[in-house]
């Protein structure tokens, strides 16, 4: 960062530092804008964004037919709360359902909340329809998940930072290893309802499980009448080169659990997605959201669906990925050691003797690419789908540029 540029975008790094809580670490790059791939920093300087919010903005920056849906939307209603209906949400959870190949859609906002949705209609499904003794529902996770930040959700995650000090925990998981559909079928007893899943583990570094795990994990819940869960939060909606990851295996579990993209990088929007005979079981009362379901967010979503309708998304995040894992590939040896991939969707194990993953996201900022780290040395690359394929091989420069610069040093 150039001595003008730090003291532009100090101005904001000084009141975020002294007014938010310091809950995360951001790279020190102020965006003010963004257009498609690319963002543009206070001082006018542009970055190609490689991380796409988690995937949260697989269709890019400022997509103009859902800039357009929101705006339309925002001149209309914004929000009655489900205490009466809108005339947004109707066509919504028709146009998700046909796109998922299911009956009904429960809408939310964050993705943590789609998870807890999926939750607790997984032990409401247990108790009236499986028939599960009263608070004795079990469901089985994998090692090394992240389903959010609430506090049932932590409750199972093995991630010791996210749940130092945030105890007591919510009983009724239990943790298999990922990946191992023996494992997970051992765990099972007459009181698992439902198996959560990440089809593939995005922010464990992109593990991409054994092509014939979800098959199984299908086939095992489905013999012993235990619901199949897929969070398909930060996998589904395009990114890895189809509606969902879980369409890759040729797998259909009971429930779909969305959010991120689905909400076009605009609003927060997420739900659940199942069958009559799962998502029926809710009844008036028992679950809800102010927002959830919202006119703005469920008419930008209906605009999400519909890019998905065609199909183009997923083709593009196939070919470019195919373009990606070429470019990466030809690093190892050159300071990576292992790339994962699936569609547009890549994590890049950095040699730790080289650098950390936080010291190659800073190097790659400095050269105008976003990206961001997680365990330590990994490096995951998710640019919106809408990147041109020449502006992701000039990323994929810039980290051979840098692993090159940090070998030379
Ligand atoms: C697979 C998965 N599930 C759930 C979540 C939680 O979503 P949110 O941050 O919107 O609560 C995330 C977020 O990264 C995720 O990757």
């Amino acid at each position: 960062m150039t001595t003008d540029t730090r003291l532009a975008a100090d101005f904001y790094l000084d009141q975020e530092n002294e007014h938010a809580a310091h809950n995360y670490h951001p790279l020190e790059v102020v965006v003010e804008r963004g257009d498609g791939a690319w963002v543009t920093d206070v001082t006018g300087r542009k970055y190609l964004d490689c991380l796409a919010a988690y995937s949260a903005v697989n269709f890019g920056h400022g997509h103009p037919v859902l800039v357009e849906a929101a705006k339309k939307q925002l001149d209309r209603i914004t929000l009655t709360s489900r205490a009466f209906h809108n005339d947004q949400l109707g066509p919504f959870v028709t146009a998700l359902a046909e796109l998922a190949g299911k009956d009904m859609v429960l809408p939310m906002n964050t993705g943590a909340e789609a998870v807890e949705s999926g939750i607790k209609v997984a032990r409401a499904w247990g108790y009236r329809v499986k028939g599960v003794k009263p608070n004795e529902a079990k469901i089985i996770v994998a090692d090394g998940n992240f389903h959010g930040r609430t506090t049932t959700i932590i409750s199972f995650s093995n991630d010791e930072q996210a749940r130092a000090d945030f105890g007591p925990f919510t009983p009724g998981f239990v943790s298999v290893p990922y990946g191992d559909a023996a494992a997970l079928e051992a765990a099972i007893d007459e009181n698992t309802v439902a198996v959560l899943i990440e089809p593939i583990q995005g922010e464990a570094g992109i593990l991409v499980p054994p092509a014939d795990y979800l098959p199984a994990v299908r086939e095992i819940t489905t013999r012993h009448n235990v619901l199949f869960i897929a969070d398909e939060i930060q996998s589904g909606l395009g990114r890895t080169g189809a509606t969902f990851q879980c369409d890759n295996s040729d797998v259909v579990p009971d429930l779909y659990l969305l959010g991120k993209a689905l909400g076009g990088g605009i609003v927060p929007l997420s739900a659940v997605v199942g069958n009559r005979d799962i998502l029926g079981v809710l009844r008036p009362g028992e679950h809800g959201s102010t927002f959830g379901g919202n006119p703005l967010a469920t008419a930008v979503g209906h605009a999400v669906v519909d890019l998905l309708a065609t199909g183009e998304f997923q083709e593009r995040a196939r070919e470019l990925g195919e373009r990606l894992r070429l470019g990466l590939t030809l690093l190892i040896g050159k300071g990576v050691l292992a790339v994962r991939s699936a569609g547009l969707w890549a994590g890049v194990d950095i040699d730790p003797a080289l650098a950390t993953g936080r010291q190659v996201c800073e190097m790659l900022a400095e050269r105008g690419v976003l990206v961001k780290d997680t365990h330590g040395s990994t490096i995951r690359f998710a640019p919106p789908i809408v990147v041109e394929p020449t502006d992701l091989d000039w990323a994929v420069e810039q980290l051979e540029a840098v692993l090159a610069e940090l070998s030379a040093s």
